[in-house]
């Protein structure tokens, strides 16, 4: 079991580079089994779930190739298997959309039930109304989903809470569906917008991403050679940027999209940090002096990303006076703060609310990531504690983070990754 050993404290300076989306890049992949062609898929980041997602796909019959650490080329035409290996899909959250792309392309599909950070019930019954209502029939059972459907039409479907996972599913399902669906109270997320736009390249026709109305006007066939980028990750670059408030240092975060960054930049500003947009595609974050408190609400994009919500813990923990997160979309994000508090932090969690009382520092300890961005968040409190930090349950942060010790050392952290 690997873990990684922290020596701080030090303000984190220089220039980080972002990976693809991480939660884009998962969506993306099945969609790409949508297509009877062959497809290139540029800038995703190289992560367990991403590798993961590949093995599935070539089990399931397509074949793919990796041109590049962050590259590969997918031929689906052979796709000749509808059941995604059960032990395989529940490892991980976004296997889920292999229902929507492999009944959308094969009208039939069984996967798992999905997997993924434990932040509370996460059910799918949005998934399965949306499914339903384009005319297949879904059963949940035994551990797996399946789904079948002699076709699907087009229809409306209102969403009952905004979901990002129902969202792209439906609209896995529903671009070569007959007729039009229109997904209402649908999540705009920068990765739905980003999703959406790797279907119209390859011939769909998605429209209204990015709004609460999407439209899909349902296609006969979608067409393959078509070459995709993913986009930048909004919470790989919001957490870099939390690091830089919470380390009193100064990074340049390039490749970002600064407008899916509003709302993290104008609460940092708000907190007495800085954060200035540099051509577009980078930001400058520095930060000189401790922070002021602030109250956060995690919502929908674009309000505060929930993701981001245990990065942002860290920051209050350290800052002025007494801060507040309400954690509006998941029953149980708060496993962190048990681990910051054995670092010296003074937080209270109950339920969907956690208090901070900022201390003046945080000191080294041995701590246990409890999922992906919890895991980020303890890295961003090792560089800021005083003494030595060990993380473990390192598989977590792996799932949705590139090299993320290089990324850290190279911005000035001591930090290593060890083998128990
Ligand atoms: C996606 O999860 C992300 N995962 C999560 O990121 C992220 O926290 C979440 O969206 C919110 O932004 C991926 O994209 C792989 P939802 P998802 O459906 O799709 C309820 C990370 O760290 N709900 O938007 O599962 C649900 O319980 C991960 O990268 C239903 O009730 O989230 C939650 O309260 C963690 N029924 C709310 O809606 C449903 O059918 C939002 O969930 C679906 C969701």
């Amino acid at each position: 079991m690997d873990k990684l050993v922290i020596k701080g404290k030090t303000p984190l300076k220089g220039e980080v580079k972002i990976s693809g989306a991480k939660n884009a890049a998962v969506a993306i992949l099945p969609a790409a089994l949508l297509i009877d062609g062959i497809c290139t898929i540029d800038n995703l980041p190289n992560i367990s779930d991403v590798k993961l997602l590949c093995e599935i796909i070539e089990e399931l019959g397509a074949k793919i190739t990796w041109t590049s650490n962050n590259s590969i080329t997918i031929d689906s035409r052979n796709l000749c298997c509808t059941n995604a290996p059960l032990e395989l899909t529940r490892k991980f959250r976004a296997s889920y959309y292999l229902i929507g792309a492999l009944l959308g392309r094969c009208h039939h599909v069984q996967v798992g039930m999905p997997g993924g950070c434990k932040l509370g019930a996460r059910p799918i019954d949005q998934h399965i109304k949306g499914f339903e209502a384009l005319g297949a029939t879904v059963d949940v059972g035994q551990g797996k989903i399946t789904a079948n459907t002699d076709k699907l039409v087009g229809t409306s479907i209102y969403m009952d809470m905004v979901s990002v996972g129902a969202t792209i599913n439906i609209m896995l399902a529903s671009v070569l569906a007959e007729g039009t669906t229109i997904i209402d109270n649908a999540a705009k997320e920068p990765h739905i917008v980003d999703v959406a736009n790797f279907l119209n390249t390859m011939g769909a026709d998605v429209r209204g991403a990015g709004t609460d109305v999407i439209k899909i006007n349902g296609v006969s066939k979608l067409s393959g050679n078509i070459s995709y980028s993913v986009v930048p990750d909004q919470i790989e670059a919001g957490t870099f940027m939390l690091a830089a408030v919470a380390s009193r240092g100064d990074l340049i975060i390039k490749n970002c999209i600064t407008k899916h960054l509003e709302c993290i930049s104008a609460k940092i500003i708000e907190m007495g940090a800085h954060a200035e947009e540099i051509d577009g595609d980078a930001i400058h974050v520095w930060c000189d002096s401790k922070t002021s408190k602030a109250n956060i609400k995690t919502s929908p994009y674009p309000g505060f990303p929930t993701d981001l919500q245990s990065q942002m813990g860290v920051v209050l923990s350290i800052s002025d006076g007494t801060s507040i997160i309400n954690e509006s979309i998941w029953e149980s994000r708060f496993q962190y703060t048990d681990e910051l508090n054995k670092m010296g932090a003074k937080i209270t969690a109950q339920g969907k609310t956690a208090i901070f009382e900022g201390v003046d520092n945080l000191y080294g300890a041995p701590v246990y990531a409890t999922d992906l961005r919890a895991g980020a968040a303890l890295i961003i409190a090792g560089v800021c504690a005083e003494g030595t930090t060990e993380i473990y349950n390192l598989e977590h942060i792996d799932r949705g983070y590139e090299n993320i010790e290089e990324k850290f050392k190279n911005i000035g952290a001591n930090i290593e990754r060890v083998s128990e």
